[in-house]
Order: structure tokens, then C-alpha cells, then sequence
């Protein structure tokens, strides 16, 4: 996606496709405009959650979408940094504010999860998608987007979601990108656009009725469905076999003790049990 251009010495970085607000603007339906505050796009950002968690303080403006070519500290879960190389792949964040208190947003990641999933069918991806607790989306097994959410106010939320178009520099063997999926260079300000029109058109469907309008279809790409688990605690490992999520998004898992919900933790799967 990066074209290098040698010019007097210096290296300029050419972007294939830069983020266009036009193209991504034109992808939105009309009836899911009300929701859109405003796209604001950065050449480089430290993070698009940061960026909009600062501007939450000042004023939460509900639909305001921050979208960044490179994120210098791109965040991603628990911590951990996110792999953000200029013009390459989707960093995007959106700020929601709920009409009513959120006591937990981890529901809101599994609906979001399912939104990615259907931004990606739309755009062409038809198989080898899936999901797997609490919300990354996977490609042949492999990681091809997450999400981190983070609450900006006791109704507000920041929804940040990194979407990998091309990680083939990163040479991370458990990484997927859209460029492998597809065979072909990956189309920035559609996916982009696909992706914002699925979140305005299913966040004010979330906030309305909950979880449940997701679960059916989150069921449908569970990865891990069945699976011999382990979820890493801070203080302990826990095993089992994984039985799906409730009406919560809660992760149940069975084993000698019975069913037990967990509402965070970091997954893996036990190959050889
Ligand atoms: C994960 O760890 O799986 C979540 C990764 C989330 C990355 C996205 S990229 C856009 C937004 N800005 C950030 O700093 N992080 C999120």
C-alpha cells in the first residue's frame, strides 16, 4: 500500500489510497446521517481512543468519528500497544453517547464485533470470518481487527476499532489481513465508509433494545464455540470447555465446578487437551 519515492535523498511515503472524506461520506446511507457528527481525519495521531476521550472532556459530541493514516501510540486491550504504520490499514474511532447509564459496556463489544463482521461481508468477504470472545474478529483463524472501548463518562463511550488491511511488514504469523483475504489491494475509504454506515445504522438499534438483537448473529461466528479454553485471570488460570456467551455477552465456560459467566479475560485455546 505504501509506495517509497527516493527524491534527492529523501524518502517520502506515497499512500495508495489516502483517507478521503468524500468517498468515505458517500458509503453512509441518508437515514444514518442524523447520527454523524462529524469525520475528522489526521495524517498521524498518538490514538484515535485518546484523541477522542480528550475531546469527550470538554464536550461529548455523540457520532464524532476521529480516523488517522498512523497512530504513533495506537492503543490496543490490556495494555498492549496496536501496530500502527502509516496509510496501510483502518484506525478508527467513534464517540457514542448513550441516553441511558451503561453499567457495563462489555455487551456493547460483542454488538460492535458483529458490526465489523457485517461491514466486512458487505465489502466482499463472504467466508472464513469469525468472532472470537470478548471481541476480536478473526480471518482463517487469524486476528483481523480489534476493539477497545473505553468509557469516556458514566453514558459515553469511545469506540475505537483497528481493522488490518495490510500487515504483511509486521510478518506477525497470527495476524490477518483484508489485502490475504481478498488477493487483492484493499479499498481504504470503502471499507471505512461500510464500516461507519453499519455502526450509525446498529448503535441507536444497540442503545434501543440491548444485546439481544446481536446474540443470534454473534453465535453464528463464535470461534471458540465448544472449544477447550483457558482464560488468563490476574491471578489465576481457569480451564474449560466454552459454551457459548448469555444475554450479556458473558463468556460461559463448563467445567468440574459447572457453568461459570465471565464478563472479562484474556482467551486461548487449548490445542492438545
Ligand atoms: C485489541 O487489542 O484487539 C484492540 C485494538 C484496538 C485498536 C484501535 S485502532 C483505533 C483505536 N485507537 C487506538 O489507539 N486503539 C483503537
Amino acid at each position: 500500500m505504501l509506495i517509497f519515492c527516493h527524491f534527492l535523498g529523501l524518502r517520502i511515503n506515497m499512500i495508495k489510497e489516502p483517507l478521503d472524506f468524500e468517498q468515505i461520506h458517500q458509503m453512509i446511507a441518508a437515514e444514518n446521517l442524523s447520527g454523524l457528527a462529524k469525520i475528522e481525519i489526521f495524517d498521524s495521531i498518538n490514538s484515535t481512543n485518546t484523541y477522542l476521550l480528550a475531546k469527550a472532556k470538554q464536550e461529548i459530541v455523540s457520532g464524532l468519528v476521529c480516523l488517522a493514516e498512523q497512530q504513533t501510540q495506537g492503543r490496543g486491550r490490556l495494555g498492549r500497544s496496536w501496530y500502527s504504520p502509516r496509510g496501510t490499514n483502518i484506525y478508527c474511532s467513534m464517540l457514542w453517547h448513550f441516553k441511558n447509564t451503561m453499567q457495563d459496556i462489555s455487551g456493547l463489544g460483542i454488538a460492535v464485533g458483529v458490526m465489523v463482521v457485517n461491514a466486512l461481508r458487505q465489502y466482499g468477504i463472504r467466508s472464513g470470518l469469525q468472532l472470537k470472545w470478548p471481541n476480536d474478529v478473526l480471518g482463517a483463524g487469524r486476528k483481523l481487527s480489534g476493539i477497545l472501548l473505553e468509557r469516556s463518562a458514566q453514558s459515553a463511550v469511545v469506540i475505537g476499532i483497528g481493522l488490518n488491511l495490510d500487515v504483511q511488514q509486521a510478518k506477525e504469523k497470527n495476524w490477518i489481513d483484508v489485502m490475504e483475504l481478498t488477493g487483492r489491494p484493499a479499498e481504504r475509504n470503502l471499507l471505512t465508509g461500510l464500516l461507519l454506515n453499519e455502526m450509525l445504522q446498529k448503535l441507536p438499534l444497540f442503545a434501543e433494545r440491548g444485546l439481544s438483537l446481536f446474540l443470534a448473529e454473534w453465535q453464528q461466528y463464535d470461534a471458540l464455540r465448544d472449544k477447550n479454553i483457558m482464560i488468563s485471570m490476574p491471578k489465576q488460570n481457569i480451564y474449560g470447555i466454552m459454551r457459548g456467551i448469555n444475554e450479556m455477552g458473558e463468556l460461559l465456560l463448563e467445567n468440574e465446578k459447572g457453568m461459570q459467566c465471565f464478563r472479562y479475560g484474556e482467551v486461548s485455546v487449548r490445542e492438545y487437551c
